[in-house]
């Protein structure tokens, strides 16, 4: 493929830290570049503790356990997003309430959310920003979350670094999960922070992700060390993914952030010119950070979209469908709560578009132009 989703922007910051990482021998969990790396996005996130672990998968499994959900909860899940959000409700035992999004931003439908809570009763909620763009309602579910001693695990995996009303996405909820797999807005190849601004939840969640061993540190006797005070997961991250953490996020701020958004600008103001929709819409007071770019065909049928998109992968052009709606997963234990189904709507019609940071207005010219004449042919 000539121009990927997003293809990850590594420099030779990244190669320094994993060869101090090399030299230094030490290749497991707690590397010091690993620990750097949590202090800096922490202050980004601006949640004070933050873990780095293995995946995004992990770190919502981990987020769910710390919190304490058991087999006999509920979970508001948003329907349009990553299968993992699900899977790690699933991996608890407990049983997903989904809800359907709203149009614009593509995030949760706040009335639909007040729907789930009114039928189902559940104690947990997870937001997700989608493909960089803080959620529309995120404030309002927020206070009902409050007024109803709801949890919420925010997920900033799409949307790191983006603004709502001057603050950034990622501590507006109990707990956050970022997601670094190798095309977010950082990436190391597969990994993940999980963040807290609770320090009980934060232990809660380091214990978990260490084994459940709390007696793991050159300070404590070294007999204790296999000892384990219950169920645990082996989810910290290795050294050298944690040292390419670590050059990423030096660059985010003064560099990736700014590449990405520089890509987003063209492409609304480029689908514009050529009377293409872009996929989402930018709510009131936010600043997103245009993670996928993306066109929404309202007028055209389904297998039309779908041959617009095979026939741009032919020309070198790499596309993703939207994300299946995870109502039509029969395998998971879930309801689902919606009024239009906008979800599958926007499955049907929407086409993920090549995003890499170092794409230019020349290619996002020819991609677009390409679309327009499958479009009309
Ligand atoms: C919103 C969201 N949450 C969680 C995940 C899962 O993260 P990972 O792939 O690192 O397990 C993803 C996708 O990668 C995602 O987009």
């Amino acid at each position: 493929m000539k121009y990927l989703i997003n293809k990850p922007n590594l420099s030779n910051l990244e190669k320094e830290y994993v060869l101090k990482a090399l030299k230094s021998t030490w290749l497991s969990a707690n590397g010091e570049n690993t620990k750097i790396f949590e202090k800096k996005i922490s202050k980004i996130l601006k949640n004070k503790y933050c873990l780095a672990v293995q995946s995004g998968t992990a770190s919502l499994h981990l987020a769910l356990k710390s919190l304490g959900v058991k087999s006999s909860d509920k979970v508001i899940v948003p329907n349009y997003t990553c299968v993992s959000n699900l899977s790690a409700v699933a991996q608890c035992g407990a049983t997903s309430i989904l809800v359907d999004i709203e149009k614009d931003t593509l995030g949760l439908d706040y009335e639909l959310v007040k729907e789930a809570y009114k039928k189902y009763k559940p104690k947990y909620l997870q937001l997700v920003h989608v493909y960089g763009f803080p959620a529309k309602d995120t404030h309002k579910i927020i206070n009902f979350c409050k007024r109803n001693k709801i949890k919420i695990i925010e997920d900033t995996s799409e949307a790191l670094g983006s603004k709502l009303n001057g603050k950034v996405v990622g501590s507006f909820g109990d707990i956050n999960v970022t997601s670094i797999r190798s095309e977010k807005m950082i990436g190391v190849g597969e990994g993940a922070i999980i963040s807290t601004n609770i320090k009980k939840i934060f232990e809660k969640f380091t214990l978990l992700a260490s084994r459940s061993a709390p007696f793991r540190t050159s300070k404590d006797p070294y007999w204790k060390k296999y000892y384990v005070s219950g169920e645990g997961y082996n989810y910290l991250m290795p050294h050298l993914l944690g040292s390419v953490a670590r050059g990423q996020i030096e660059r985010f701020e003064k560099e990736l952030i700014k590449k990405k958004i520089k890509v987003g600008k063209i492409y609304i103001n480029e689908l514009k010119k050529n009377n293409l929709n872009y996929g989402q819409q930018i709510s009131n007071k936010s600043k997103p950070v245009y993670w996928l770019n993306s066109v929404m065909f309202t007028k055209l049928k389904v297998n039309k979209v779908r041959k617009i998109g095979e026939n741009l992968k032919k020309i070198g052009i790499e596309v993703r469908s939207g994300f299946w709606p995870l109502n039509l997963l029969k395998t998971f234990k879930s309801h689902y709560i919606t009024k239009n189904n906008i979800s599958q709507n926007v499955f049907n019609k929407i086409l993920i578009l090549p995003s890499s940071f170092d794409l230019k207005e020349k290619d996002i010219k020819l991609i677009i132009k390409k679309i327009c004449k499958l479009q009309n042919k």
